[in-house]
Parts: structure tokens; C-alpha cells; sequence
């Protein structure tokens, strides 16, 4: 039996998101959200669920906060709801919105969780969405001001903030495919999209240093890795070609200073609009990557190899491969100068049950998150530079355009009483914790 020891600071935490777990979608002068309204659209959502109660966690937080604490949470990563804070995206304060989040992060710290707050989940303010969303520069402008704000307030006890969880989603499943909120499908508007993207998160790394110099300023990017399905040539330039297509948009826009050149020939007239000295904003220096992994793609000269003969795959269809993060890693690190490095989001949902002694024994789960550990560890000895590693997620919640049918947590959600389990997951996750050890 091998094991793995992780370093004694190693940040172990878990993940969630404002619309995936508060609920509470009208309460206390909160304002709607391009998610809000998108769920309360009819057809859009699976199981025709909305996000309006979710894991009412804005009235039980301090539960759930109990229950990382029995995990040995060092971390907690959650994002902020912007329209609780600013309910039309700019202009009017909500004091109660803001307070929520003060007690919140109290909490926390008195629990010893170190917060890491993500300004931006996907829950654009309607109003902003009325003046063109994230089309329109301007709200680039608004973003800045609302991360100024936040970190005006809680600047004093969080370290840790990110401005954009996977912008690639938000443009790509947003504004091109239109499977989430707000449900548009439209090649350049979905190129521009991303260019403002980025640009608010310049703007918001200069307006949050301004405040606060001495903290820590991120972002989180989703990679899958693309791997060749066989040593032909032309399978190898086709799984280049699909990694290309991702994140790389944005790794290269961010750390490198322009965009890919062979975004170029890809997007063609669809390349956005950048104005002069929008780069230079855009690659402000960063204090730490996120990097969210969950699957790999196989990739021939005929498309995605799928499925893979002999593999595994959880409930969202995608593939178990956890060598594939090591490689990843890897390959980011070779090919960028970065910051330290976190895993923001990693896990899988598979179809969970209660059995009659009132536990969930996922095993499938626990074996997920021992194997991804594993392959984090020996890309650390490789030489990359991780420094903790977030679950996504805490508790089985609102899963989007799927809605309740897919449980990701280490906490199982009983949405009909709100009863909370601890799955047999998060039991082991907890003794990782405790020993800082994995063993094979
Ligand atoms: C993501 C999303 C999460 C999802 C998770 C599983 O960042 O993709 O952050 O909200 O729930 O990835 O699909």
C-alpha cells in the first residue's frame, strides 16, 4: 500500500455556489437574477425545479457551517449572489444582503474556516440582463464597482477572492449553446461575451487591489484534458486542436497578454471587439489560479471517442479518468508562468441512495475523490505548484439545468425536510483531513 502526504499547510476545503444552495431568492430586498428567472421559465430546468428554496442554506448556514466544522474544513469556497448585495446590479445597496455575507464569513472564521469567495457564479443581476448583460462593456464597469464593495467590507477577513467561476461556461453554455441562463444562442454575441468577461476581471483585480493591496486575487477556469485516442498524428493534432478551443481563450488572454492565434481562425468574423488597452487590464498579475477538473476528453480525427471501451462514468455522462488530471496539470504548468495553484472543483455525481441504516455508502465517490488526491499529489511531486483542493461539492445541490437530479455533495440533502447526511465520503474526506495522508 502507497501512501500520499500531502504538505502540512495543504488547504482542504469544499466548494459550492450561491444559486446552487441559498434559496431564499426573494428574501430581504435580494434582487432577480438571470438564473432566477431562467428556472421560473418553463422548459428550461429537468425536473422543472427552480433554485427559489435550493439547500436553504441562507437561513441554515450556521448548520452547515457545523457540519464543515465535523468534516475539518481548513477552507470553504462559496461565491457571493450579486444581486443580494446590489439587487439591480449597480446604483441601490441592500444592507441585509451585504450583512448575510458579514455573518457568514464571522462564522466561518470563528470556525477557523479560511473563506474563499467567488464575486461571480453565473447569477447575473435581470436588470444588468435588460441593459444586454455581459454584451454590453459597461457592465464590465459595474462588475469592478460590486467587487470594490464587497471587498470594502470584508476585505478584513477574507484573503482569498475570485472574481469569475469558468468564464468559458458562462459564454459558451450562456450565450452560444443556451442551456443555462440567460439562454441565448448566438456566436458573437458569445465571443464578446468572453471578451468582457475578462475585462471585468481585470478591471476587478485593479479596483480590489486598489482597496486592498495585500490580499490574494484569482480566477477559476474549467479544464478538461483532451487526450489523443491513439499515437496517430492526426489524432494527436485533433486533441490539440480541441484543447485549444477551450480554456486556452482565456489562460492565454490572461497570462500571456493576447488571445490565442488560432482562436483567430476559428472564430473568424466572430472575434470580438477589443479596444486599446484592454489587454494590458486583462493580465493583471494574479496571486493564484482555480483550476475546476472533472473529465477528459478522448479525442480522434472523427470526434470524441465515446464511450470509452472499459471505462467508468458518473450521472452527469462524463468520464471517470483521473490520470488525465495529473496531465492536465502538467500541460497548463509547461506551457504557462503561474501563480500557485488550487483545485477549485473537483468531484462526481453518481445516483446516491439511503440504505435502512440511515447512511449513503458511496463508494464510487470516495473512490473518485482518493484517485483524483492521488493524481494531484504526483503532479505536485512533477513540480506543479497546488496548494489545496476543493470538493465540489459540500452538499447535493441545485445542479443547474438538471436541477435536483444530480447529487454531487459529501453531504446528502433531503430536499423535502432539509435533513442532512454525512455521506460515507465525507467521513473519509474527513479522516484525509485530519491525517493529511491518502492511502492507495
Ligand atoms: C462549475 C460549476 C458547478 C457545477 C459543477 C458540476 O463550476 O461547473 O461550478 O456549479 O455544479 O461543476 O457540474
Amino acid at each position: 500500500m502507497t501512501t500520499y502526504k500531502f504538505p502540512h499547510n495543504f488547504l482542504w476545503g469544499a466548494a459550492t455556489a450561491s444559486y446552487q444552495i441559498e434559496g431564499a431568492w426573494d428574501e430581504e430586498g435580494k434582487g432577480e437574477s438571470i438564473w432566477d428567472r431562467f428556472s421560473h421559465t418553463p422548459g428550461k430546468i429537468e425536473d422543472k425545479s427552480t433554485g427559489d428554496v435550493a439547500c436553504d442554506h441562507y437561513h441554515r448556514y450556521r448548520e452547515d457551517i457545523g457540519l464543515m466544522r465535523s468534516l475539518g474544513l481548513k477552507a470553504y469556497r462559496f461565491s457571493t449572489a450579486w444581486t443580494r448585495v446590489l439587487p439591480a446590479g449597480r446604483g441601490r445597496i441592500n444592507p441585509p444582503g451585504l450583512d448575510f455575507y458579514d455573518r457568514l464569513v464571522d462564522a466561518l472564521c470563528a470556525a477557523d474556516i479560511e473563506p474563499f469567495l467567488t464575486l461571480y457564479h453565473w447569477d447575473l443581476p435581470y436588470a444588468l440582463h435588460e441593459q444586454g448583460g455581459w454584451t454590453n462593456r459597461d457592465v464590465a464597469y459595474a462588475f469592478a464597482d460590486y467587487a470594490a464593495l464587497m471587498v470594502k467590507r470584508l476585505g478584513d477577513r477574507v484573503q482569498y477572492w475570485t472574481t469569475f467561476n469558468e468564464p468559458s461556461v458562462v459564454m459558451f453554455d450562456g450565450y452560444l449553446v443556451g442551456e443555462h441562463a440567460p439562454g441565448i444562442q448566438d456566436p458573437q454575441a458569445a465571443y464578446q461575451v468572453g471578451h468582457h468577461l475578462l475585462l471585468a476581471h481585470g478591471l476587478a483585480v485593479q479596483a480590489m487591489r486598489g482597496v486592498a493591496p495585500h490580499l490574494n486575487y484569482g480566477i477559476v477556469l474549467n479544464q478538461w484534458m483532451a487526450d489523443p485516442a491513439s499515437d496517430d498524428p492526426a489524432d494527436i493534432a485533433a486533441a490539440q486542436a480541441a484543447w485549444d478551443q477551450s480554456e486556452p481563450l482565456f489562460l492565454d488572454a490572461i497570462f500571456k497578454g493576447h488571445y490565442p492565434p488560432q482562436v483567430y481562425d476559428l472564430v473568424g468574423e466572430n472575434m470580438p471587439i477589443v479596444k486599446d488597452g484592454d489587454m494590458a487590464l486583462i493580465t493583471q498579475k494574479l496571486d493564484y489560479l482555480g483550476l475546476n477538473y472533472y473529465s477528459r476528453n478522448l479525442v480522434s480525427t472523427a470526434g470524441n471517442v465515446t464511450p470509452v471501451p472499459g471505462s467508468e462514468y458518473t450521472d452527469m455522462g462524463w468520464e471517470v479518468c483521473a490520470p488525465a488530471l495529473r496531465r492536465m496539470l502538467n500541460k497548463i504548468n509547461d506551457e504557462y508562468d503561474l501563480p500557485p495553484i488550487y483545485i477549485t472543483e473537483n468531484g462526481a455525481a453518481f445516483p446516491d441512495v439511503v440504505t435502512p441504516d440511515g447512511k449513503v455508502h458511496d463508494e464510487r465517490r470516495l473512490d473518485y475523490l482518493k484517485n483524483h488526491f492521488i493524481q494531484t499529489r504526483l503532479a505536485m511531486q512533477d513540480g506543479v505548484d497546488v496548494r489545496g483542493y476543493f470538493v465540489w461539492s459540500l452538499l447535493d445541490n441545485f445542479e443547474w439545468a438538471h436541477g435536483y437530479t444530480k447529487r454531487f455533495g459529501l453531504i446528502r440533502v433531503e430536499y423535502d425536510t432539509q435533513e442532512r447526511i454525512i455521506k460515507d465520503s465525507g467521513e473519509w474526506y474527513a479522516d484525509v483531513i485530519r491525517k493529511n495522508k491518502v492511502k492507495e
